[in-house]
């Protein structure tokens, strides 16, 4: 079980890795020491009282030591004031929140797929199923090949919406046409990215009889179940809702109607 702290933590460097992408590395003994790949941290972006009033939730991408990393696309007001941070400058983190990945599950092949800047959580996990000794297939899509930020990643496999690198189509376009079920061992799939990529690729785990976990990335506001505002309709039928926050980020891929 994870133990949640709240830090002002220290940043080590903050870069532009891609296409309007950021790579944020802070420091943080405590939340390194405790975090599991699919869990994410929740940052206030404010700063000298300048700033947004509410935290904007980033799931860990890497954990090297007592270093984190986010990846993020600076898309509105708190995620632009991230991306400016510089070394030295503090930062208001909570962490590790929400439900890990379940890596040490009985499989063999890790097949990753990704949609964007879904492709965060994903170098942490690929650590953490390397020293499990499982083998790892990693799909990425992107819209254009400029975006593709890749590093501390297995055995690419990339698609672009515009063809300007790898396969020309969807990421699950992709997966489509490149899996071959493997009967000599279980395969596992982890997706993150838009909600209509992580329905396609629920959909497609349901056709192929592979157990899924989504990691989903809707709104939310306070990040520990308070607000209710990051419900998620549970699949089972009687109309129950799910707390992204809480009891997710990550669901198995049978649970949630999306
Ligand atoms: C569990 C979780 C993990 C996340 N991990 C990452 C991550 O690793 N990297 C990353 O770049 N982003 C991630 N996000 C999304 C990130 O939190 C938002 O991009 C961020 O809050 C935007 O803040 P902002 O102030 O810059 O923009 P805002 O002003 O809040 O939003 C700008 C625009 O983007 C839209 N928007 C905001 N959040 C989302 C979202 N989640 N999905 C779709 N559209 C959105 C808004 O509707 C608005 O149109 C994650 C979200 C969740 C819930
Ligand atoms: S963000 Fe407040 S309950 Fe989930």
């Amino acid at each position: 079980m994870s133990t949640r702290v709240q830090q002002l933590c220290s940043v080590r460097s903050c870069q532009e890795v891609a296409e309007n992408t950021f790579l944020l590395r802070f420091i943080s003994q405590e939340i390194a020491s405790s975090a599991e790949p699919g869990q994410f941290v929740n940052i206030l972006a404010s700063g000298n009282g300048a700033g947004v009033l509410l935290r904007r939730p980033f799931s860990i991408s890497r954990v090297e030591k007592d270093i984190l990393e986010i990846l993020f696309h600076a898309i509105g007001p708190g995620t632009k004031l991230l991306s400016r941070k510089l070394p030295g400058n503090r930062i208001d983190v909570i962490g590790p929140l929400g439900q890990s990945f379940h890596g040490n599950a009985e499989f063999d092949t890790a097949f990753i797929v990704a949609g964007g800047i879904g492709v965060a959580p994903f170098p942490f996990l690929t650590d953490e199923l390397l020293k499990r000794g499982k083998r790892i297939e990693t799909f990425v899509g992107y819209r254009t090949a400029g975006q593709a930020f890749t590093s501390n990643l297995q055995h690419l496999h990339l698609a672009t919406d515009d063809g300007s690198g790898g396969f020309h189509g969807t990421v699950i376009q992709l997966l489509e046409s490149s899996f071959v079920q493997d009967h000599s061992g279980k395969i596992k799939i982890f997706g993150c990215g838009p909600t209509v990529m992580l329905k396609a690729l629920g959909e497609f785990a349901r056709r192929k009889q592979v157990c899924c976990e989504l990691s989903l990335e809707g709104q939310m506001a306070c990040g520990f179940g308070i607000c209710q505002g990051c419900a998620v309709e549970r699949a089972d039928d009687d109309g129950q809702y799910a707390l992204v926050c809480k009891d997710g980020p990550v669901f198995q891929s049978t649970e949630v109607n999306l």
